[in-house]
């Protein structure tokens, strides 16, 4: 069933209150729930008729006012309650059983490693108890969980306990939660945890406990969770004003989880992965996402909690400006101008093949079948690219007082984007009627972009054009503001103006239009700087114009994107000719040197600017796909550039060699830059990097550089990659998070081969089917990351997806549409790959999950 923004109603009937009564058995969970409701006055509905979401609930009993209903007062399907004959002002209260233990779908309320937890959003509450499970409906909650002692002596859930006690071996705490929610922000953990408390003073002055939840074995990998935490919250109140206002703010870390993490009131429920981090078993990487997302979880406490969405079109209102918020946030912590580019390099090369995919949508769509399919790239990571626009076109402070409007206007509110974005016009007096078509309509649009020179006058010729998405063939112009500054041939930026500004943005609101700069010489158009706006930027740059960007630019993003462009251009030579590497590498040689030269500047920015485009991206440049090819033109160059550049690598891995452990920025960089060095000398089968690599995984001094050698040596297929895996799983094999890792390094070793090594890997001990991290470990990272393995000749990559596709949608069918998306390339492959690749999905469709059919429909019936 298909559900749609046009047909939105208000609720019926409103929920003042809930009492939740949570009693947890083994085998058997009782959920008692009394909702005071009340008529909603905005409803064109009468009272009278109330319809209820519950999941698969087993009915003890239900009851009206004191009064057991009968059956013929009520109907439930197993997905919806209807009540009749209800007055305008009631209290209705169910009993109902559920059974978290067998629940493997992760959503409600569920078991991991003995603990029992909840997932909620976006339409977990309906398997918990009967609810309008609906974000547009706040209640204040209070919930009583009662269970054993000894297994779980810990009861938690939103707000404050507010009472306690003891019946013999069992006991129960009640908590109450002050501000009104909707029910996917509601949360129960029960279990048997350790507990990193702190504490916090909020701006004016109010004291705020903090407790961070993990198994007993993962105390000492709360500390950076908890100073980010902090840092999130005194961040949220310089730059947003927004100070914390319950007393206590708890985070629980689980291991069976669907997603990142989970915002519940002052109590988020987060994925061991975003939260657990210890410089032993965690990469950089890895301590750099606990820090973004234990700082998202908690920036959507005001973007998201107080102020909430009307309804599930209006997801990325929360979303995409939390992920804004977040990155803003991760920037001021870090280096500011390399963030924006991983960032971007996130966008382009995930969020862009969505939106040109068969999954495209809109930033706020109109229909879905399932909203779980809706947590997509384009909702996060393109809906902050749209809000990032709005600061831009805004500046700092009109922006500034745009939000806080939001915040206080709209405080204990479900609302919608275009609040959102009138929120920004009232405060700027700009008309944002035509920039919000960012918000409805999906696809990448393209910017075309030539140019000319005549006596002292430079203009731009400027075309945008959107290409059709799915349901959506005409595409109107959008407001794309275009940065830029233009390069002379020393690559300093030329004033623009008389008042000499050196940089400037221009608007393009129409499909065509030029714009005219008064400056003395050719110039070269440093384009699009800070990537201004989510677009694809066609402009015909010479290989001569990119290196003089590459080189001398002063924009991060530009620098990247001059970098990307030069790889590319060669490497889409290679595809189909990889002998010519060579000759390539030595092309690419002098401005690359430039680039390592300046190397100890900023060490995690040359290590981008040195990384080549994935094996996936050069694959989408090429139609119809030819994987061996591809991969055979990025190893070339590898290893060319490798060889040619063979000092300068050397001295980069002996330059960036440490004796001790810093979390320091450089150290971090330095560990990017000494990896990435090994790898292009390990490609180039350098004399000595196998025992450089080998001295690293045998020695290393943290986590990055034990997994990052592992990875070479496993990748390269160097000497001892064997014994190093064996190693490495018998020194791991207790850590899930390190053993993720280590499925991870073997599923993504670029190969053909590989598919039958992951497919014995699915028969190991420590392989769980159950444990979502591990499936993505294992399955996820082959078929997103391995298209040489993926799409092997002989479809043996396409019958391990589809396998597990419909193994696990047997269990989990949210996290199983998520793997299918896997095949969203499907109609770029070749007539036989399609057709084997179809084949199976179609075998696989027969049987699917409402989630995975949505997915595979889409994915079979693109043309
Ligand atoms: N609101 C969460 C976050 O982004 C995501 C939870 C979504 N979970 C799900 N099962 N759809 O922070
Ligand atoms: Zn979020």
């Amino acid at each position: 069933t298909t559900t749609r923004l046009a047909d939105y109603q208000p609720p019926v009937y409103r929920v003042e209150q809930v009492t939740l009564d949570v009693d947890i058995h083994p085998g058997q969970t009782r959920v008692t729930s009394e909702l005071q409701l009340q008529h909603n006055p905005d409803s064109d509905q009468p009272a009278g008729e109330l319809v209820l979401n519950g999941e698969a609930l087993v009915i003890e009993s239900l009851n009206l006012d004191g009064e057991t209903l009968t059956q013929d007062s009520y109907h439930y399907d197993g997905h919806l309650l209807t009540v009749r004959d209800l007055p305008a002002q009631c209290v209705l209260t169910s009993v109902v059983t559920i059974e978290p233990e067998k629940n493997t779908a992760l959503e409600g309320l569920y078991q991991s490693n003995g603990m029992v937890c909840t997932q909620c959003e976006a339409e977990g509450f309906r398997r918990i108890t009967f609810f309008p499970d609906r974000p547009d409906v706040l209640a204040r909650f209070t919930t009583t969980v009662h269970a054993d002692k000894a297994t779980y002596p810990l009861l938690l859930s939103n707000g404050n306990p507010v009472d306690w006690g003891e019946e013999g071996t069992r006991h129960w705490v009640t908590w109450d939660d002050p501000f009104p929610k909707p029910c996917y922000l509601f949360a129960l953990v029960a279990g048997d945890l350790a507990c990193l408390e702190d504490s916090f003073n909020t701006a004016s002055g109010r004291p705020v406990a903090l407790r961070l939840y993990a198994e007993h074995r993962d105390l000492d990998k709360l500390d950076h969770a908890m100073q980010s935490l902090k840092n999130a919250m005194r961040w949220d109140e310089q730059t947003y004003g927004r100070e914390y206002d319950l007393d206590i703010y708890m985070i629980v870390a689980v291991s069976h989880f669907n997603m990142g993490a989970m915002e519940n009131k002052g109590l988020n429920i987060f994925n061991t992965a975003c939260v657990l981090a210890h410089p032993d078993t965690t990469t950089d990487a890895g301590f750099q996402r606990v820090e973004s997302v234990v700082a998202h979880e908690y920036f959507h406490n005001w973007s998201g909690n107080r102020v909430t969405c009307r309804d599930w079109f209006q997801l990325s209102l929360k979303e995409g400006f939390t992920v804004f918020r977040d990155q803003s946030f991760s920037a001021d912590m870090n280096s500011a101008a390399v963030k924006r580019v991983e960032d971007v390099d996130f966008l382009v090369n995930h969020q862009f093949p969505e939106d040109q995919g068969p999954m495209a949508h809109p930033v706020r769509p109109a229909e879905y079948q399932k909203i779980d399919n809706f947590y997509t790239l384009t909702i996060y990571e393109k809906g902050a690219e749209i809000v990032r626009m709005q600061y831009n076109l805004l500046g700092p402070e009109a922006f500034r007082r745009a939000s806080d409007r939001y915040f206080e206007q709209f405080d204990g509110q479900a609302v919608t984007c275009d609040d959102f974005v009138a929120c920004m016009e009232a405060e700027s007096g700009l008309d944002l009627s035509q920039f919000k078509r960012w918000y409805s309509q999906a696809g990448t649009p393209v910017l075309t972009v030539t140019d000319e020179y005549h006596e002292g006058q430079y203009t731009l010729h400027v075309r945008q054009h959107t290409p059709a998405t799915p349901g959506q063939p005409d595409k109107a112009p959008l407001v794309i503001p275009v940065k830029l500054a233009l390069l002379d041939s020393n690559g300093q930026a030329v004033a623009m103006d008389e008042q000499g500004n050196r940089e400037t943005v221009v608007i393009v609101d129409q499909s065509e239009q030029s714009f005219r700069f008064a400056v003395p010489e050719a110039v070269t158009p440093s384009l699009l700087r800070g990537f201004s706006a989510p677009v694809v930027l066609d402009y015909p740059y010479t290989e001569a114009q990119l290196a003089t960007l590459l080189a001398h630019d002063s924009d991060g993003y530009c620098r990247w994107n001059a970098a990307q462009r030069l790889y590319f251009s060669a490497l889409d030579r290679l595809v189909g000719d990889p002998g010519q590497a060579q000759s390539e590498a030595l092309a690419l040689k002098p401005v690359l040197e430039r680039v390592i030269e300046r190397a100890k500047e900023d060490p995690a920015q040359a290590a981008l600017l040195l990384t080549l485009p994935t094996e996936v991206a050069l694959g989408d440049r090429h139609s119809p796909l030819d994987p061996r090819a591809v991969h055979q033109a990025r190893r070339a160059l590898t290893g060319a550039l490798g060889q040619v550049l063979e000092e300068q690598w050397q001295a980069q891995q002996q330059a960036w060699q440490r004796q001790d452990f810093s979390m320091e920025g450089d150290a971090i960089g330095g560990r990017q830059m000494r990896l990435l060095a090994l790898g292009y000398l390990a490609a180039a089968g350098s004399a000595g990097v196998t025992e450089t690599v080998g001295e690293l995984f045998g020695h290393p001094l943290c986590m990055t550089e034990e997994l990052g050698a592992l990875r070479l040596l496993v990748h390269h297929g160097l000497p001892g990659a064997d014994q190093a895996l064996a190693d490495f799983a018998a020194r791991w094999q207790g850590e899930a998070l390190v053993m993720d890792q280590w499925f991870a390094v073997q599923a993504t070793c670029p190969g053909e081969d590989t598919v039958s090594v992951a497919s014995a890997l699915l028969d190991h001990p420590a392989f769980e089917w159950t444990l979502p991290n591990r499936v993505r470990a294992l399955v996820g990272t082959l078929v997103n990351a391995n298209p040489v393995a993926f799409h092997a000749a002989d479809g043996q990559g396409y019958r391990f997806f589809c396998e597990a596709l419909a193994r696990l949608d047997a269990i989990n069918p949210q996290v199983a549409a998520r793997l299918a998306n896997g095949a969203a390339r499907l109609r770029r492959l070749e007539p036989q790959r399609q057709a084997m690749l179809e084949k199976g999905l179609q075998g696989v469709q027969q049987k699917a999950s409402a989630n995975l059919s949505e997915v595979l429909s889409r994915i079979l019936t693109d043309r």
